[in-house]
This record gives structure tokens, C-alpha cells and sequence, in this order.
């Protein structure tokens, strides 16, 4: 196969919900589609329950799951098709975040009862930014939810984004009888079972009497309705719009039966992105260059305290990766090659000998070799861009709790740092070290980890922090005044850039109103 057949047949793409919504049913039954799982159960939720928050270890166990399925890769009607695995917790949203900077596309997925939740939203915000294209799978149509026309509008109000349904239901809960299919105008009847695909039948026109006598009268008379209703309220689907991020197509089904998944594989492989062109500082790289580039999304510590390797996600921008070549590692400026690449095909990690633009490696790397956001080329100096840290919400001053060990505190908070798990500020005012997370757990892991990897104790203070934001100004008078005024408010972060530290809603509405020369960036993407 040429390597513009490789490319263009690869479909990358994450699924995000808010936990419980049924990510990991739906990725199971995608999977049994692909063949790639024979059987019902065998992904393992990388969710992490609430009831685990004071013990992380049961935590770091759980995710320890996760990367076998970081990414699970598998062949679909002659696509290969890149899941990638989020986690569910929010406190990892972070993680989210940057893996949704090496993806195409996303699908999204709603619970019919509990509509757009607060970590499906936030999501969603990061997707708008990069006007990722998103797919929406409605779930649990099994069970009884919300209306589906006030769902459509639930969905356009809270995500903020225009719907289009390619699917529709027919009743809900005990009485769902199916959907109908807009986009192949089909049928789905419903039958409730958790391993085999459900009946379809071609009905391209809906006014066809023969439909009562699968769903009655009622049914019909409603579903005619629900379609015309459709019909005229929403504009009819653009492949384009749903491309450029504007609008979204809308599906519901029950991934626990095994219902609608099917139809929205076939829809997705239809209409989802190839490979996309990705921004490096110095050029647009196109994913069919020959020549390879990548850089890395994500870094996964090992499990094993004893041995500090870790895998570095590398997410393939362009050209063929192969094992055993030299590619420059551009942040160190040094030739480097890799002889044991693995890559992820469902549940299973092996090593490779190539993949292609839009694939995902993982390169273990022992030695601290790799940060976040680093680029991998063939040779060509690039450096991607695009891997945003977001304004923290929770802040801790870190201290060190064993003076012998000062040096190898700062190393190991180095390397967190470099692996995403927070953020490092340091308050320019008196010098001391702050943390900054999106959530509570982090502090947890980050201590656990200093003394069990790096022989260092922490000692947590706490401060009282609102956001943390970064500033710029092309006005040097008044960004130099801002800097004298807010002297106590000032911090660092780990690349030095300058950031200012609100300590309320108001302190940061009135740094705002007072200095309008000054840009405040709740994203480090700017
Ligand atoms: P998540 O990864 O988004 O967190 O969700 P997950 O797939 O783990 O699903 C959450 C719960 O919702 C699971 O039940 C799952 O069986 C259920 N579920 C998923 N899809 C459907 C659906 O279409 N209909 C119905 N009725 N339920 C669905 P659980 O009891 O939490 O877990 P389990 O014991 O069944 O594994």
C-alpha cells in the first residue's frame, strides 16, 4: 500500500463523556465491530470511582489498566481506526486535554436521562477551540430520559454548537422500539442484546404504509411527525460544516445494546477526517510529506516505582515511522533511534517496525529522554505547537520536608512537571514554589510519587488562590507599572513566562478593567 493510502484510510479520534455516560460500552462494542474483541467485558474501565479519592494507590492501579488502553487501534472496512482513551476522573482532565490535541475527531457521548453534563462541557470548550469535528451519541435510549427535541436543544444551548440528527428515536425506555436512520434512511428495530447487531430495514420513505406493520400506527403517525418537525427546523446536513467544528451530527442508540453503534461506525467512517495538517511554529505540516515528524501528547510513568521508565504517546503529524531509523530529537538536537516501538492494536501492545500519520507510538524511555510537547522529525527543525496547559483551579505551596533530600525534590518535581501531572509556578515576590492543579487528587499523587520514586519528602501549604493566568502586553509602560502594582501577585511558570496569580473573582475583574493593555490567557496557548 503506498504511503498515501496508509494516511488517508487512518481515523483518529477520542470518544469523551462525562463519567458514567457510557464511553466504555461504547468503545467495547466499536471494538466487537472491528473484530478486534471477541467478546462482551473485555475492556476494562480505566474509570476511577469517586469511593477511591483518599486512596490513590487503588487509583494508580486502575490506571495502570489504562495503558494497555491508552490507544486501541483496530481494522474497520478497510480504515484503521485510532481510539484513544480518556480518563474519566476530572481530576485527570488535564490528560484529557492534551490527548485531544492528537486526535482528528471526537464522539461524544450524552446520557439520554442526565443530558450535557460539567466535564462534557468542559471538554466541549477545549474541542471548539481547536474546532475539532465532533459526533454526538446519545446513549441509554433504553432507559427513560429526556424528550429528544429538548435534548437537541439542551445539546446546542450547553455545548454551543448547531445539531444536526442523523437518527432518531422512536419512544424511549421500555417502550424504544428503534430508530430511524436519517442519514442511510433505514430502520434500526430494536431488540434488547448485548453481543448481536439488531435488524435493519430499508425504509427511504417513511410515508411508506408498510412501516405501522413493524412499529404501529401510533409509532408511525409520531415518527412522520418527529422527521417532517426535523425536516424543517434543522438545515440538512454539510459534511463541511460538521468538518470545519460547526456543527454537530447527532445519534442515539444504547451501547449496552449493542444498538445504534453499528450505524454510527458507518456513519463516522463516512463522513470523519483523515489525518489533519498540524501547526508547527515554523510551517503547517502536511500529514502526506514524506518525511516523518511527530511529537509527544502524553507521558505515562510505569507502575513500578523501581525501574522509572515510562512510555512518551507520540503522535505521528507526517510521514512513516520507522523502528530502528534515526530521527532528531529536536528540544535535545541530538539523532536518536528506537528499537523497541510499540504500537497499540486493541488490548494488545507490540512492537512495530513502521506506522504511518495519524498513528500513535509509544517509545519507552528510561531516562527522562522525553517532555510533553516535544517534536521528533526526520531531520527538520520543527517545533509543534498546540499542546495547552489550562489555568489551574486548586494551589498549594510545595515545601520541602527533608533538607537532605533537596536536590532530589527538585528533581523529581522537574520531572512531574515535564509529564503533565501540574503545574509549576514560582511567586516572584518570595520566591517559594507553587502548584497548581485541576484537581485535589494531584497533590495526592504528586507526594506519593516525590518519596516513592524519587526519595523526597513535600509538605503541602495551603493558599488562597483563585486563578492563575497568563499575561503579555505590547505596551511595556504599562505592562512594567501592572508588574509594580501586582508585585505580590507575580509568579514564573516552568518555561519562565510571566503569570499573574488571582487571589478572587475581583482581584482579577479589576486587573482586567484597570489594565486594558494587558492580555489575561486562561490557556497557555496563545
Ligand atoms: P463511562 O466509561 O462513561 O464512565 O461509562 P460506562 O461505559 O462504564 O457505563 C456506565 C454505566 O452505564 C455502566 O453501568 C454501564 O453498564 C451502563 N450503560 C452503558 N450504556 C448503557 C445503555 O445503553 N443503557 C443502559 N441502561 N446502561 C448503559 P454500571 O452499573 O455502572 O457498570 P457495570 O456494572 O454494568 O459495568
Amino acid at each position: 500500500m503506498s504511503l498515501d493510502t496508509e494516511i488517508q484510510r487512518r481515523r483518529t479520534f477520542a470518544i469523551i463523556s462525562h463519567p458514567d455516560a457510557g464511553k466504555t460500552t461504547l468503545t467495547e462494542k466499536l471494538l466487537l465491530f472491528g473484530g478486534a474483541i471477541h467478546v462482551a467485558g473485555a475492556v476494562k474501565s480505566n474509570k476511577i470511582r469517586k469511593t477511591a479519592t483518599s486512596d490513590w494507590m487503588e487509583i494508580e492501579k486502575q490506571r495502570g489498566i489504562s495503558v494497555a488502553s491508552s490507544v486501541m487501534g483496530f481494522e474497520y472496512k478497510d480504515f484503521k481506526i485510532n481510539i484513544l482513551d480518556t480518563p474519566g476522573h476530572q481530576d485527570f482532565a488535564e490528560d484529557t486535554f492534551r490527548t485531544l490535541t492528537a486526535v482528528d475527531s471526537v464522539i461524544i457521548v450524552v446520557d439520554a436521562a442526565k443530558g450535557v453534563e460539567m466535564q462534557t462541557r468542559r471538554l466541549m470548550e477545549v474541542c471548539r477551540m481547536r474546532n475539532t469535528p465532533v459526533i454526538i451519541f446519545v446513549n441509554k435510549m433504553d432507559r427513560e430520559g429526556k424528550d429528544p427535541f429538548d435534548l437537541l436543544d439542551e445539546l446546542e444551548n450547553e455545548l454551543k454548537i448547531a445539531v444536526r440528527p442523523l437518527s432518531f428515536p422512536i419512544n424511549a425506555g421500555a417502550k424504544f422500539k428503534g430508530v430511524y436512520n436519517i442519514f442511510e434512511k433505514k430502520l434500526d428495530l430494536y431488540t434488547p442484546d448485548k453481543q448481536h447487531i439488531t435488524e435493519k430495514i430499508e425504509f427511504s420513505d417513511v410515508k411508506n404504509p408498510a412501516l405501522s406493520t413493524y412499529i404501529g400506527n401510533e409509532d408511525t403517525a409520531k415518527l412522520c411527525d418527529d422527521l417532517e418537525l426535523i425536516q424543517g427546523v434543522y438545515s440538512e446536513f454539510d459534511i463541511d460544516k460538521y468538518l470545519s467544528g460547526s456543527v454537530a451530527p447527532v445519534f442515539f442508540g444504547s451501547a449496552l445494546n449493542n444498538f445504534g453503534v453499528n450505524e454510527l461506525l458507518d456513519c463516522f467512517i463516512k463522513i470523519a477526517p483523515p489525518p489533519q495538517p498540524i501547526a508547527a511554529q515554523e510551517r503547517i505540516v502536511n500529514p502526506f510529506e514524506e518525511t516523518f515528524s511527530g511529537f509527544v501528547f502524553k507521558i505515562h510513568a510505569n507502575m513500578d516505582p523501581n525501574h522509572r521508565s515510562c512510555i512518551a504517546f507520540v503522535k505521528i503529524c507526517s510521514g512513516k515511522f520507522e523502528r530502528n531509523v534515526n530521527y532528531k530529537h529536536i528540544r535535545l538536537s541530538k539523532m536518536m533511534k528506537f528499537s523497541a516501538p510499540t504500537a497499540f492494536m486493541a488490548q494488545k501492545k507490540e512492537t512495530v517496525d513502521e506506522a504511518f500519520a495519524g498513528d500513535i507510538v509509544g517509545l519507552p524511555d528510561n531516562g527522562g529522554t522525553f517532555k510533553i510537547g516535544d517534536t521528533l522529525t526526520s531531520g527538520e527543525d520543527l517545533h509543534f505547537k498546540g499542546l495547552p496547559s489550562f489555568s489551574p483551579e486548586m494551589f498549594k505551596y510545595i515545601e520541602n520536608a527533608d533538607p537532605m533530600k533537596t536536590k532530589q525534590l527538585e528533581k523529581g518535581i522537574a520531572q512531574l512537571m515535564d509529564e503533565g501531572v501540574a503545574q509549576l509556578f514560582i511567586n516572584q515576590y518570595n520566591n517559594r514554589k507553587i502548584i497548581g492543579t485541576v484537581g485535589q487528587l494531584q497533590f495526592e499523587v504528586i507526594q506519593y510519587r516525590l518519596e516513592h520514586e524519587y526519595g523526597a519528602l513535600c509538605r503541602w501549604e495551603s493558599i488562597s488562590l483563585y486563578k492563575a493566568c497568563w499575561i503579555e502586553s505590547d505596551n511595556a509602560t504599562e505592562f512594567e507599572n501592572f508588574k509594580r502594582r501586582k508585585a505580590q501577585y507575580l509568579a514564573k511558570d516552568k518555561d519562565g513566562r510571566d503569570v499573574f496569580l488571582a487571589d478572587s473573582q475581583y482581584i482579577l475583574q479589576m486587573a482586567q478593567n484597570d489594565f486594558k493593555n494587558i492580555k489575561f490567557h486562561f490557556n497557555s496557548e496563545f
